[in-house]
Parts: C-alpha cells; sequence; structure tokens
C-alpha cells in the first residue's frame, strides 16, 4: 500500500447520495412517495454532487421504486446538484427520458450470475440491450454512467478479476459514456485489491469520471474508500445512514454510511462542502421513517467534536 497522501491545500471530493435508490429498493415496507420526496430536498441542501433519486427498473422486480416518475417529477431542482436514476433497460430509458434527468446511471454485472440474477439475462444481452439506451441518450443529450455491479467479487462465484473487470469498461468505454461507477454490490473489496483496481482504471481512462461504490457486508467500507482516495479517486456513492443493499445479492447489507464518510474526510482536511449536521438530522428522522435503528455509527457516538460532561469525582 502507498503511504497515506499529506494534504497541503484541501483537496475536494464529490459526494453521491444513493439511499433513495439502493437504500428503499430492498426496504419491506413501502415509503410514501411523498417522504421520498421530502427527504430528497432535504439532502440536497447538504451539498451533495449527486443523488441518485430513484430507478426506472420493473416494478415487479422493485416494488418499492414503482413510483419512480411521481418522484422525478416531485423533487426540487437544486443548482449544482446532479440528478441521476438508475435504468436496467430500454424500456426503463424511455420511461425516464422525458423527466429532465441530468443522468442515465446504466446497470449491468461484471458476473455473469449475479447478472443472470439481478437483470434476469446473460451479460451479452445486457450490454446490446444497454447499447441501445446509450444510443437514445446521446440522442437526447443525456450523459451516460456504467454502473458495473459486482466489480470486485460475487457471492456465487468469488472475486472478479481485474481483467474481466476491465473487459466490460473498455467495450463501455468504446460507446462514448463518462464516467464509471465500480461496485463492490457485497462488501467483498479490501483495501488492497481497491488499490489496484483504480490505479488501472485511471491510468487507462483518466478523463472519465470514476465513482466507488462500497458497500459495508464486512466491515471495510470506510478502509476501502481511503484506500480509493489514497489511489486518486475523488468521487463516491453512500448511503444516509448506511441504509442499503441489492434485492438480489445474497447476503447483502448495506452501503457505507454517507455521515460517517463526510465525518472521516472532513477530520482529515478533505474538501467535502457537505454539511454533517444536516446529514446527521436527516439520518435520525430516516430512522422514524423506516422504523429501525440504521447501522450509522456516527449517529450513535456523535461526531468527535462532541464533548461529554466529566463523571463526578467521589
Ligand atoms: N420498467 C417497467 N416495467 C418493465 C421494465 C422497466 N424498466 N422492464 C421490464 N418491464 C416489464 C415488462 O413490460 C413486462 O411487463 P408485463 O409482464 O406486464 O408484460 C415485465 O416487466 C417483464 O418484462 P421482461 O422484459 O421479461 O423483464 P424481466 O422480467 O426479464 O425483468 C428487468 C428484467 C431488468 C426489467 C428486471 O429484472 C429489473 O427491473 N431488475 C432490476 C434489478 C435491480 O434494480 N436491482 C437492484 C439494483 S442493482
Ligand atoms: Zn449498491
Amino acid at each position: 500500500m502507498t503511504k497515506l497522501l499529506t494534504i497541503s491545500s484541501p483537496k475536494r471530493l464529490y459526494l453521491q447520495e444513493v439511499v433513495t435508490r439502493d437504500g428503499f429498493q430492498a426496504e419491506s415496507h413501502f415509503v410514501a412517495t411523498k417522504d421520498k420526496i421530502a427527504l430528497i430536498n432535504r439532502l440536497s441542501r447538504a451539498g451533495y454532487a449527486k443523488i441518485e433519486v430513484t430507478s426506472f427498473t420493473s416494478p415487479k422486480a422493485i416494488p418499492m421504486l414503482a413510483d419512480a416518475e411521481a418522484v422525478m417529477r416531485g423533487i426540487d431542482r437544486f443548482p449544482g446538484v446532479e440528478y441521476t436514476v438508475l435504468i436496467p433497460n430500454l424500456k426503463g430509458a424511455e420511461r425516464a427520458v422525458h423527466l429532465g434527468v441530468d443522468e442515465f446511471n446504466l446497470v449491468m454485472s461484471v458476473s455473469e450470475a449475479h447478472n443472470l440474477a439481478n437483470l434476469k439475462m446473460g451479460r451479452e444481452d445486457s450490454f446490446k440491450a444497454l447499447s441501445s439506451v446509450i444510443e437514445l441518450a446521446h440522442q437526447q443529450k443525456i450523459p451516460v454512467n456504467i454502473s458495473l455491479s459486482t466489480s470486485f467479487g460475487c457471492p456465487m462465484t468469488g472475486i472478479t478479476s481485474l481483467a474481466d473487470l476491465m473487459h466490460w469498461v473498455d467495450r463501455f468505454a468504446a460507446l462514448g459514456v463518462r464516467g464509471f461507477t465500480i461496485c463492490d454490490t457485497t462488501g467483498m473489496a479490501n483495501p488492497e485489491q481497491v488499490q489496484t483496481v483504480c490505479q488501472a482504471v485511471l491510468n487507462k481512462y483518466p478523463r472519465l469520471q470514476w465513482t466507488l461504490h462500497f458497500h459495508n457486508t464486512r466491515g471495510m467500507g470506510i478502509a476501502n474508500a481511503l484506500s480509493a482516495v489514497n489511489s486518486g479517486i475523488d468521487r463516491f456513492d453512500s448511503s444516509l445512514g448506511g441504509l442499503g443493499g441489492c434485492p438480489y445479492a445474497p447476503g447483502a447489507t448495506g452501503n457505507i454510511c454517507t455521515e460517517e464518510l463526510v465525518h472521516m474526510f472532513d477530520l482529515m482536511g478533505f474538501d467535502t462542502h457537505m454539511d454533517i449536521d444536516t446529514l446527521l438530522t436527516c439520518s435520525q428522522d430516516l430512522q422514524s421513517l423506516i422504523g429501525r435503528t440504521l447501522p450509522s455509527q456516527l449517529l450513535m457516538a456523535g461526531k468527535v467534536g462532541n464533548l461529554h460532561i466529566a463523571p463526578r469525582q467521589p
């Protein structure tokens, strides 16, 4: 591993919230459309570069996000925040194309087994379908990001090789996409592997927008984010409170927690543009909304700067 960077001038990091997509997709109780809209509007004031609003997937596959059109139409648009949506196929793109989204975030898996479980088709069929979506997006001048699920490992087939990942990166890059999200769908990545992957993609495609998307399934999420930053990555997906997980990946759990990630980066002197207090209030309220405790340790412990009254000496 390389040594931690010493930061002389604050390095700008870009935070992207996924709680209303990755977070809500696997919830067992439907979150009301008005509550989704209200949450996105509050989060829009917290300093994010991008918010993944929802997904235009089949409502039979992901019933929690069946209200994608209503949510996308209902939110306020804050200047400086990009509003992206997840799209698995042409039908999803046709639903989203006239809603003024700032980006299409197309999804497929590097692992054939996960692609079959998640999207009900093989990778070649997904690639063909997504190529048509990219054509449509280019006609409509909508930027395209590709989210590659199981980029580091698949719960059914094991560790993903860098060669397999680069194969799909190369094919999509040739179609003129603006960026990629490298997803650790079920928290199988380790910091060493993250460094290798980040350096490989940045070396080969330094001009593309690279996002790292970690899940904290095995407690390595934040360590992986730090490894990515030290390898030159400046853009991260995360989920408020640490909610999230793919419903089609055995053993999936939440994304890395936004407030924990921001808290760490801010303490280290990075420039995240984020308002940590707004995040903590939103995360607290999210617990009430979904009716259970979130995995956010920061919510439990409070910020490092929150001091406590010393116990009285006997
Ligand atoms: N939006 C709305 N409806 C869609 C749709 C979309 N994007 N894609 C397909 N459908 C509908 C079809 O119209 C069809 O409806 P019908 O039964 O009323 O005729 C039905 O879904 C089945 O269509 P088909 O093309 O056979 O799709 P499928 O059942 O093979 O599902 C996906 C394929 C990709 C649409 C589905 O698996 C999916 O949405 N997966 C989402 C996975 C996901 O989001 N995972 C978590 C994030 S990584
Ligand atoms: Zn995810």
